[in-house]
């Protein structure tokens, strides 16, 4: 990687600001639910202690537009940090206010503070540069981790790092390294899977994936667009009339490049959009009126699975079907499990995705499950990240 992480970087002993995506979900008890992306930021918080670092973490907790709002606290994170860590994390009340900046100037080193989220205050999403500069002002070096929120060009992901030396954490380092080598320097056949909702969410990263890959799977609810763009009723699923002419780009790009686009051949429909509504497999060519596309079929499945047997590189991003209901998580669990069965690189982007991975329990058979939803979507699209644009050169 070309930008400079905790190891380039002489840090021992000082106070360190770092920035993590600890935007974890919560059950209405706020009971974090996955505490994926707080594990996933413990290499960095353990190397800085070893270093005998304060460590000052920030980070957002979902959209509270800049309002204290404290079912958007992030006491939930401390607590399981420090159950984590099996170390005490002090907890600040406010981000930059009087009770967070005598913390930071307290903090002993092998200390941690977590400040509240910095979402609580508008100025954060505004990226305004007094608020960086105050968030700044508490720490000697800037790390950011939060590979989540790079996409982000705020205060606490960008602003911070024009008054601090800023270099990245372990987890930015290796998410460059996984998604970054897939991308630039594959073992062939390099295959991508996208699923999703709509093709609108997904066309910049159609598009850069075409360039690169040898085989492309498309399911979820954007392959009704495509079903539609050829001329074939889709009933009531999912499609997105006014993006006809680009699937057809699409489809016309991929024949152009030699590249298998693959479209699901049959469908798992459902009469409404409920978890036990009626359902059938029918042709994608002969979705009847009045139901509703939701899951790749079995002779898809097994279409799909024939293929990704071969593959050396496997991307994938957006679930194959509607996999919050049983009966249409099929297409994405089975899938799940020939990726977790494969002798190749699988790479798994965040989100959806992800989590569907999880819930089918096969995260520990993946070769890497990314921890951004947006962040690896704008990475695979080829677009640069601003969180780690500003950071130091090597
Ligand atoms: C995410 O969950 O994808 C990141 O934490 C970014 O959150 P945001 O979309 O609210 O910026």
């Amino acid at each position: 990687m070309s930008k400079k992480t905790v190891r380039d970087i002489d840090l021992k002993g000082k106070k360190v600001l770092v920035r993590c995506d600890f935007n974890v979900p919560l059950d209405e008890n706020r009971n974090i639910t996955d505490n994926t992306r707080i594990v996933a930021a413990l290499p960095t918080i353990k190397y800085l202690l070893e270093n005998n670092c304060s460590v000052i973490l920030c980070s957002h907790l979902g959209r509270p537009k800049g309002e204290f709002k404290p079912e958007f606290s992030l006491a939930p994170v401390a607590k399981e940090l420090s159950r984590l860590l099996g170390k005490e994390v002090i907890m600040a009340k406010d981000v930059i206010g009087e009770d967070a900046k005598t913390k930071a100037a307290n903090l002993k080193p092998g200390e941690i503070l977590l400040l509240e989220n910095v979402r609580f205050h508008r100025e954060e999403t505004d990226n305004d540069p007094e608020f960086s500069k105050a968030l700044a002002s508490m720490a000697e070096v800037y790390v950011n981790d939060a590979f989540g929120a790079a996409h982000r060009a705020h205060a606490s992901t960008v602003g911070v790092a024009a008054y601090l030396p800023a270099v990245s954490g372990f987890l930015i380092e290796k998410e460059l390294k996984f998604l970054g080598e897939a991308l630039d320097n594959p073992v062939r056949p390099f295959m991508a899977i996208l699923g999703g909702a709509k093709v609108s969410d997904k066309i910049g990263v159609i598009d850069s994936l075409l360039e690169k890959v040898d085989t492309l799977m498309i399911g979820g609810g954007m392959a009704y667009t495509f079903f539609k763009a050829q001329g074939y009723s889709v009933g009531n699923s999912m499609c997105e009339e006014d993006k006809l002419d680009l699937a057809r780009e699409l489809m016309q790009k991929a024949k152009d490049r030699g590249v298998k686009l693959m479209l699901p051949v049959d469908t798992r429909v459902g009469k409404e959009f409920k978890p036990d509504t009626e359902s059938k497999t029918v042709a994608w060519t002969e979705i009847p009126d009045g139901w509703e596309g939701f899951d790749i079929g079995e002779k898809t499945i097994e279409m799909f699975s024939e293929e990704l047997k071969k593959a050396k590189t496997v991307v994938w991003n957006g679930p194959l079907g509607l996999f919050e209901f049983d009966q249409f998580a099929k297409g994405t669990n089975a899938i799940a499990k020939v990726l977790s069965e494969l002798d190749a690189t699988t790479i798994i982007g965040g989100g959806d995705s992800a989590a569907a991975v999880r819930k089918a329990g096969l995260q520990d058979k993946m070769t890497h499950i990314s921890t951004g939803g947006g962040a690896s979507l704008e990475f695979l699209e080829g677009k640069k990240l601003p969180g780690i644009e500003c950071l130091q050169d090597k």
